[in-house]
């Protein structure tokens, strides 16, 4: 049986600048039109958020005003604040968070994801949801990588494309996030990500850039942290030059919720929208700077114009009727065909029937589904692992093995654990990572998962070999006790119907289908940035270069537990007939790639087929391979399917920074077709002429570290400089340096006025405690630890003026810091 049943993977263009569509060209005139009839003070005015979720109306010209709200992987609206219980948002459906769906590598269904969460938005009058996130899984510590697709760009760039315009296809607007160099959460707001522009483009930038070519999300939110020194809020070249000049965004860009940095320098930069709204201050500032020329009117006008456009966009849309029913079944497939089963030995998945199963640790009562932070959604209804298990038919009994709240082993609980897995056929064991141990705002300090998860799989595989593992947490752990399970399957983060989910695969309802979207070391010492995560105080230095993720580990050799792009089914596969369409790819041609891939075994599966491309060069220095396209399909038993690629020139460019664009080196290039970084099944070399105009980059003397890996990621301070072509920025605070905006309560300790304002401020954090009101961003570590700045909005009392006044007082400018705190 032959079956033609993929289309085409999305040929990935080269490096220009897409013109905008007729239907923005239409948007845009008639916003030029309303603002041309705006005074200065409403077009500033328009330029920051009426509160903290929508846009300022100007009813005079009959614009509205446009909602926006969290995402990215469920609707989180808030309403009025409960007394007591602190901020509500409305139920909505927790969908799975991309640490999971990345590994479905399945656009079909990111763009249907997209589409429900949209309807939940139109359902609740919301305009735009802030997702989804894509920064780069640079290390598998950052508190944030459950809301992040991959390690790798073409992943999060192709499914987070499929995602956008799912969700556009509602009339709702995406917002890509956190636009970019956001890789860690660490003084975020302050920390100034330094990598050379080389892994820039090829990693950190290329998964935007993909979405925005291809799916023209509405928006796009800027990131907290600084980009070649400045912040992204206020980063022209960020926000202007490469996001619209060479990538041709047209829409409109918001800040990170309170990301601004200077709002007079944001205008110029292309930021067209503060959020949230904190006081006019800023708005007055916008006006003044027009008054006094050091700002262009028409700048201002530019970005209110995207403010209307915005507005105009979203009109018109028909609300919808909430459908939770259908969208939680959606969340269930959702998570069931994205998680991966890592290690399925003696086959003892899928559960037989008839078995007696020991269901043990508690997140198999109460799973651990998403993650903590802004994107925190509250659930309709959070499916209950064990119960789901006995609703599909199997003969379980629970022990709760540990207390979720502890870390440490209880005597008591394991020896139940222990007897109820000795007086059962087999034992499934729910483990990972509490909330505790991961959120925004913060990041982890060790991949372990509590003592007592580890020791109860231990313990428990003593008392019975037959032991599946079943792991719930945002981001790779290390799992050192890996040899004490049988099967492992990988659920993440799984959304709110993660328990029928993980119900589904166990008893083999629906045969496995996701694939690693980031790289599973032996050790998290292993992982290439280790030695430069998380960056503190003032720069985080990307030393590893484009040695992200697979793209080291493979260059190294070095060994993995599991590798990019693995995953186990029930089924297998094989590969044949591959076809590559020529000898050559040269300029103005297209290389087309096909294989046939076959279910060889007994039930209906997926494979997801990848495409890599290796080159090897005499002068710069390059990974194994990377990543350049991938198709996931679907078969029946004996089925075939065959699979189609289209190559460009792009896919085998590299991007040279002393040209400022992509390159193709020349020479030798090998097209594997993969079903992981570590399993080629076909391979075929071409040839490719080189570009005319280029000058190799060759780091062989000035950094020789990164043409030999073997001895793991050990950049010198010079290396660096080399590859940056400038040297390092400053990492610190130097004694005697004035005091700004972006000066920290750590920083500033011993000064009276700094230890006044950590009163105030430890004593709104107790209220707010108190008030039930506080997430990931609420502790005293981040009182210390965020800009001078940020005390502007974080309900303390003081404005923007009066942090200005702190500044002065703090530099010995006391008595004028204190006449400009008091002055209006
Ligand atoms: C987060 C964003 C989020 C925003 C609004 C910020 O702290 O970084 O991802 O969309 O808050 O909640």
């Amino acid at each position: 049986m032959l079956s033609q049943k993929t289309a085409d993977s999305s040929a990935f263009q080269a490096d220009r600048a897409a013109g905008p569509c007729e239907e923005t060209s239409r948007l845009y005139e008639q916003a030029r039109a309303l603002v041309s009839q705006m005074t200065l003070e409403e077009k500033a005015c328009l330029l920051s958020g009426a509160d903290d979720w929508n846009t300022k109306p100007v009813g005079r010209l009959g614009l509205g005003k446009t909602m926006v709200a969290d995402g990215p992987h469920g609707l989180r609206k808030e309403v009025l604040p409960v007394p007591q219980v602190g901020k509500q948002t409305v139920p909505a459906t927790c969908f799975p968070t991309a640490a999971v769906t990345a590994c479905s590598f399945d656009r079909a269904l990111l763009f249907e994801f997209g589409a429900a969460i949209a309807e939940e938005c139109r359902a609740e009058d919301v305009s735009v949801i802030l997702g989804p996130g894509l920064n780069c899984k640079r290390s598998p510590l950052c508190g944030r990588n459950f809301e992040y697709f991959s390690e790798d760009p073409v992943v999060s760039g192709e499914l987070a494309s499929a995602y956008v315009n799912g969700v556009q296809s509602q009339n709702v607007g995406a917002c890509v996030k956190h636009f970019a160099l956001n890789n860690q959460e660490l003084r975020r707001l302050i920390v100034d990500s330094v990598a050379d522009e080389r892994a820039m483009f090829e990693l950190y930038l290329s998964s935007f850039e993909r979405v925005i070519k291809n799916a023209r999300p509405w928006t796009v939110m800027c990131s907290y942290n600084r980009v070649k020194g400045e912040h992204a809020a206020d980063n022209r070249w960020l926000l202007t030059d490469v996001l619209r000049g060479r990538w041709g965004f047209d829409g409109l860009v918001m800040s990170d919720w309170g990301a601004v940095n200077d709002r007079v320098k944001g205008v110029a930069a292309g930021l067209d929208l503060e959020m949230p709204y904190i006081d006019d201050y800023r708005d007055k500032l916008i006006e003044q700077a027009v008054a006094d020329g050091t700002l262009d009117e028409s700048d201002v006008d530019r970005c209110a114009e995207r403010v209307c456009a915005l507005t105009l966009r979203a009109k018109g849309r028909e609300p919808l009727e909430h459908r939770h029913e259908a969208h939680h079944a959606l969340a269930r497939k959702a998570a069931a065909e994205s998680m991966v089963l890592l290690k399925n030995e003696e086959l003892l998945l899928p559960l037989k029937k008839g078995r007696s199963v020991a269901v043990i640790g508690a997140f198999a009562m109460t799973p651990r589904y998403q993650g903590a932070g802004s994107s925190k959604v509250n659930p309709v209804c959070v499916d209950c692992p064990f119960d789901e298990l006995v609703k599909l038919g199997v003969n379980a009994e629970y022990a709760p093995g540990y207390d979720p709240e502890r870390d440490e082993p209880d005597e008591s609980l394991l020896a139940e654990a222990s007897r109820l897995a000795a007086d059962s056929d087999i034992a499934v064991v729910f483990a990972g990572l509490p909330d505790r141990y991961e959120s925004e705002g913060f990041d982890r300090e060790k991949a372990n998962m509590p003592k007592c998860h580890a020791e109860l799989v231990r313990r428990v595989q003593q008392a019975n070999p037959n032991v599946v593992a079943v792991v719930m947490g945002g981001s790779v752990v290390d799992m050192g006790w890996e040899a004490g399970a049988k099967s492992i399957l990988l659920a993440y983060l799984g959304g709110e119907a993660v328990g029928g989910a993980v119900a589904d695969v166990l008893t083999g309802a629906v045969c496995p289908g996701g694939r690693l979207a980031e790289s599973w070391p032996m050790a998290l010492e292993d992982n290439p940035s280790y030695a430069y995560f998380p960056g503190y105080p003032h720069t985080v230095e990307y030393r590893e270069s484009i040695f992200v993720g697979y793209r080291y580990y493979d260059t190294a050799q070095k060994p993995v537990r599991y590798p990019f792009g693995f995953g186990l089914s029930y089924t297998s596969f094989s590969y044949g007939n591959l076809s590559v369409g020529g000898e050559t790819l040269d300029d103005g041609e297209t290389l087309a790639v096909s294989c046939d891939v076959t279910n060889a075994g007994k039930r209906a599966g997926s494979e997801v087929v990848q495409l890599y491309v290796s080159h090897r060069s005499d002068v710069m220095f390059c990974a194994e391979q990377e990543l350049k396209g991938f198709e996931k399909v679907f078969l029946q038993p004996g089925e075939t399917a065959t699979v189609r690629f289209t190559l460009t020139r792009r896919d085998l460019s590299y991007y040279n920074a002393n040209a400022s664009g992509w390159r193709v080196e020349g020479g030798e290039y090998e097209i594997r077709l993969s079903s992981s970084s570590r399993n080629v099944r076909l391979r075929k070399t071409v040839l490719a002429e080189p570009d005319a105009d280029q000058v190799v980059p060759d780091f062989r003397q000035s950094a020789p570290c990164y043409y030999d890996l073997s001895d793991g990621i050990n950049v010198p301070d010079d290396a660096f400089a080399a590859l940056l072509g400038a040297p390092l920025p400053k990492r610190e605070r130097e004694p005697g340096d004035p005091f700004t905006q972006n000066s920290t309560l750590s920083e500033a300790k011993h000064s009276l006025i700094a230890q006044v304002i950590a009163a105030i401020g430890k004593k709104e954090i107790a209220r707010r405690k108190a008030d039930g009101d506080i997430g990931g961003n609420g502790d005293e570590e981040l009182l210390y630890e965020s800009p001078l700045r940020l005390l502007a909005s974080s309900g303390t009392g003081f404005g923007p003026k009066q942090v200005e006044g702190i500044v002065m007082m703090l530099n010995g400018k006391f008595f004028a810091g204190l006449k400009h705190m008091l002055g209006r």
